[in-house]
């Protein structure tokens, strides 16, 4: 056995279950979860009805490198989208089978663990596979805490040039999975400056970008703001989105990376052997939902109208806000995270998920302590009696 295997840490919903054994809920009301990040809104139909066409696919071997349709089809997406002069679609931008196993792989392919001390950035909180990646390609975790003052910003700034010397990898999640964060173009300076200055890749994790509030202010991609700051060839960046959020297709397993040309070449190179082509009614079914617009700004529409509702009940008894995007809360408890998780389910049948799972403790102290979690992905019908349910938990409990 691969002894860097013992290293990964419990996978936070297998804590969770830990944390409610032997907990029952209420038994006069049906349980609502709020845990899991799963989109549930209805996929388009278009895009299920290419996949069902083109079905026949799966009679073919599909290349790792894409069909040069998907290829440009994303590329046009991307460029219109984040505003792009260019973005070539035969260098820079390759198909993969979803986010999580692709940045999974990056990390694979680009830490090289022969040197001492190699280190991954990684935010904190923080999406769970950039840790486990890390660990299993032989890096050391660097973590940065998200300000816990409300922004959730990180200070780019304080970290000291002996990190940047030794980091391989820096993560970013933008928006940012759980608080929403959004990364600056001021942020992005000071990255881009130090990746400059220190030759690290700067991956970024844009899979929910396109969920967003507000029509006239689209989140900043890593890539738009290398255009603005003058890295036109995307030295030594990469981004990654997903067709899971934006276009509730997260079974499809359809996403992109894209970026710095010599990256891309090297990945492709690594997922020959990695073995994880899209099947061609998959490619053909996520052409068709990139080249749509319309049923991404519906998905929006729902997720907006969900929010609102859902605030107008949640603000008067606690602090809360909308994020700047994505599809989470990330409220700020008056209590301990795990006992309102553990109480709350027993008391309302209601299960979010406890902040500081998704956060390691740095110098004893966890930046996501006392947050819980709550994914708005369900029907504006349960998410609002789930608001309803903690409103009255906070009001008898707090
Ligand atoms: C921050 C973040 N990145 C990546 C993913 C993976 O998404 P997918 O593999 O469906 O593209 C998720 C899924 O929840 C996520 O929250």
């Amino acid at each position: 056995m691969n002894p860097l295997v013992n290293k990964l840490h419990p996978y936070p919903f297998e804590k969770l279950a830990q944390l409610l054994a032997g907990l029952t809920t209420n038994p006069e009301k049906e349980l609502i979860k709020l845990t899991v990040g799963e989109p549930q809104h209805p996929a388009p139909q278009f895009v299920v009805d290419t996949l069902v066409e083109q079905i026949k696919g799966v009679e073919k071997y599909p290349a790792t490198k894409g069909t040069e349709a998907l290829r440009k089809a994303i590329s046009n997406w991307a460029k219109q989208r984040f505003n792009l002069e260019n973005l070539d679609s035969e260098t820079q931008v390759l198909p993969v089978t979803g986010t999580r196993e692709a940045l999974f792989a990056i990390t694979q392919a680009l830490v090289d663990s022969s040197q001492p001390d190699a280190l991954v950035v990684s935010p904190n909180p923080f999406y769970q596979i950039y840790e486990g990646a890390a660990l299993l390609a032989g890096a050391k975790l660097h973590f940065l805490a998200s300000s816990d003052d409300g922004d959730n910003k990180i200070d780019y700034r304080q970290v000291s040039d002996s990190i940047w010397q030794k980091a391989q990898i820096v993560f970013i999640c933008s928006p940012n999975n759980p608080n929403g964060y959004v990364t600056t173009l001021a942020d992005y300076r000071v990255l881009l400056e130090k990746s400059r200055q220190f030759d690290f890749v700067l991956v970024a994790d844009e899979c929910y970008s396109e969920i967003y509030f507000d029509e006239s202010q689209k989140p900043l991609g890593l890539l738009e703001a290398c255009q603005q700051l003058g890295n036109t060839d995307y030295k030594n960046c990469l981004v990654f989105h997903s067709l899971s959020k934006r276009s509730n297709l997260p079974g499809l397993r359809s996403g992109f990376t894209a970026g710095d040309a010599n990256l891309i070449r090297a990945f492709l190179l690594y997922r020959t052997y990695h073995g994880c082509a899209m099947s061609l009614q998959n490619q053909a079914a996520s052409v068709q939902a990139w080249q749509d617009e319309e049923h991404v700004i519906e998905n929006r529409r729902l997720y907006k109208e969900k929010f609102d509702a859902v605030l107008a009940i949640l603000s008067p008894v606690m602090p809360i806000h909308q994020p700047q995007a994505g599809f989470y809360l990330w409220p700020k408890l008056a209590m301990d995270d795990e006992l309102f998780c553990q109480q709350l389910y027993q008391q309302q049948s209601v299960l979010v998920l406890p902040g500081s799972y998704l956060a390691r403790d740095i110098n004893g102290s966890n930046p996501a302590k006392n947050h819980v979690r709550m994914a708005l992905v369900a029907t504006t019908d349960n998410c609002v009696e789930a608001a309803k349910r903690i409103r009255q938990f906070i009001e008898e409990n707090l």
